[in-house]
């Protein structure tokens, strides 16, 4: 019997002490373990290379996302790193054009130092994905939805043209999570996750993710994890597993808000566009509700300038003003001067990423307050 991801994420994250019954793990504070042989080491040596408290939250994140292999590092950009320096010197990925921009910089700014390069395409245009492969691509890079603009990419197509081409699809599933979408089981061979956000859901800690389902890409992204080191601490590992219990939770309230608050955007006469793969007017939203549960938590809107902008800051009461999204409070962005502030003007402005865009993480606060605090904040527009 299967059960349910609600129960998944409870029983994942549980392990009940065979000595105390205590049905909390403990934090393994310890770099190092006792060897009672000189030839012959137990099963952890070194916390770089596993640690009890950081084994269970990566034990429980492959079941989560029907991988074999988790791995948790101290960021999500350190575990995005760490899955594309599984790439060598030679090789190129190809990769969405509306990437997270931490990870655009990484791939623009220091990849190519080590001689693996990158082609950003549309990866809704299954076709420009096709022309983009060369005999060195290795990887197909996909965030389905992306960040800000929630362009949405059909994971099962992508993969099946990708493996065609024996190109391993790597998915970032931060904005979904996998109580909302589970790209493993849709042809991906790697999902990686800032789990600062939905994951560890309260704004109190940084890490990341990797998963994989296969033995010898599992076994690549382990040795980088243990080369570079950017591991996770056991105090952050307990601390994401006390949030991945209640993901679903937070995750049912917050995406029933988010649709509500989508829905009245979309309304607005101030507002010139949402961006919410939920709705029926986002152009790709049949695809993202056949590979997704609903639309999620975040939702990015225009209204129509960096004026507009300032003056909704001013007056908007509820939504803390910040970078980040996925916490319990919501989280409101402006993408051109946060999350995407390493892109060039000309590639935000190819990305739609325009100085009236603004991205909202839905939070548990009252829906009708959101609505009521966005409502007067946008009557002084
Ligand atoms: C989609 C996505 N991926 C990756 C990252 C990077 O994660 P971190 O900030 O934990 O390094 C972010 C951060 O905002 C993100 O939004």
């Amino acid at each position: 019997m299967t059960d349910s991801i609600q129960t998944q994420l409870i029983q994942a994250t549980t392990q009940i002490d065979p000595t105390t019954g205590a049905i909390v793990a403990p934090v393994h504070h310890t770099s190092t373990y006792h060897q009672t042989s000189v030839s012959e080491f137990g099963k952890f040596d070194y916390s770089r290379s596993g640690n009890p408290t950081r084994e269970l939250l990566e034990t429980a994140i492959a079941e989560l996302e029907h991988g074999t292999r988790g791995f948790a590092f101290s960021s999500g950009m350190a575990a995005i790193s760490a899955a594309l320096l599984t790439l060598s010197h030679g090789d190129h990925l190809v990769i969405a054009q509306d990437v997270y921009g931490g990870t655009f910089r990484f791939v623009t700014q220091h990849l190519p130092r080590y001689g693996i390069t990158a082609t950003f395409v549309d990866p809704q245009d299954l076709d420009a994905v096709v022309a983009a492969f060369t005999p060195h691509t290795k990887v197909l890079y996909l965030e389905t939805p992306s960040n800000p603009t929630l362009s949405v990419t059909d994971i099962s197509a992508a993969a099946e043209l990708a493996h065609q081409h024996k190109v391993k699809v790597f998915v970032d599933n931060t904005f979904m999570t996998p109580y909302l979408q589970q790209p493993l089981l849709l042809g991906a061979d790697l999902v990686v996750h800032s789990a600062t956000k939905f994951l560890g859901g309260h704004s109190d800690l940084l890490a990341g993710l990797v998963v994989t389902n296969e033995a010898k890409l599992g076994e690549q992204v382990y040795n980088v994890q243990n080369s570079f080191g950017a591991v996770l601490s056991p105090a952050d590992s307990w601390l994401l597993l006390r949030g991945i219990k209640t993901l679903g939770a937070r995750l049912d309230v917050e995406t029933a808000s988010a649709e509500k608050i989508a829905n009245y955007l979309i309304s607005h006469k101030k507002v010139t566009h949402v961006y919410y793969p939920g709705l029926a007017t986002h152009p790709l939203s049949h695809i993202h509700l056949t590979q997704s549960k609903n639309g999620g938590a975040i939702v990015s809107f225009d209204i129509g300038g960096e004026e507009q902008v300032k003056i909704l800051h001013r007056h908007l009461r509820l939504p803390v003003f910040s970078v980040s999204l996925g916490g319990v409070e919501s989280i409101l962005s402006y993408p051109r001067t946060m999350s995407h502030a390493a892109m060039s003007t000309t590639d935000r402005e190819e990305r739609g990423i325009t100085d009236g865009l603004l991205r909202l993480s839905v939070g548990l606060e009252n829906v009708e307050d959101l609505i009521a605090d966005l409502d007067n904040a946008l009557s002084y527009l």
